[in-house]
């Protein structure tokens, strides 16, 4: 059960991170024309990130279930990691990088109603902006986690 779990744990993860590097792709393919209407968004790369980001999504939540089960059921015990500085900061920048990823999932969920209506979606360059700054960020923060996973899986940093 704990190899699958583990199994489990590596594919979510390796999904999440491919997810996350194919919309940092997309939104650097989004050429902000017009400063006001963030023209340059077409219908085919909108579809796609609103598509990508569900990936990203499900793989997220099924990173933090089985993530927790391991904690509790299959690994060290959960007062192992409770007690550890490294599993700590791991979930607190996984948490943190969750929230920060509701402001491009939002974004992305407003451009639904366009794109059943076959139009592309407008979004504020500004906006795009931001997304593409927090999809660095949560790269950086995916760094961190693998990190401290490596740390944490032998002992270190308690
Ligand atoms: C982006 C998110 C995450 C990534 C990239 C990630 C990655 C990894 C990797 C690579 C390992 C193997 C470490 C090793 O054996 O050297 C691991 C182990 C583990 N992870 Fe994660 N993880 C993530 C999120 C989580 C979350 C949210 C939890 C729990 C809530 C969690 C709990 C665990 C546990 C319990 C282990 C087993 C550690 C051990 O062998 O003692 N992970 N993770």
């Amino acid at each position: 059960m704990s190899t699958l779990f583990a199994f489990l744990h590596h594919l979510a993860a390796f999904t999440l991170v491919s997810a996350l590097a194919i919309e940092f792709v997309l939104i650097g393919q989004i050429q902000t024309k017009d400063a006001t209407t963030g023209e340059g968004l077409s219908v085919p790369v909108a579809k796609r990130l609103v598509i990508t980001d569900a990936v990203l999504g499900a793989a997220a939540t099924i990173l933090l279930v089985v993530g927790l089960l391991r904690v509790v059921f299959f690994e060290k015990g959960s007062d192992y990691y409770f007690h550890s500085h490294a599993f700590m900061a791991k979930f607190s920048i996984f948490i943190a990088v969750a929230l920060l990823s509701i402001i491009p999932t939002r974004e992305f969920l407003s451009w639904r109603k366009a794109l059943k209506a076959g139009q592309a979606p407008s979004a504020r360059p500004e906006k795009l902006r931001l997304i593409k700054k927090l999809l660095h960020g949560e790269m950086l923060a995916i760094v961190i986690i693998l990190l401290c996973a490596a740390i944490m899986a032998r002992g270190g940093w308690v």
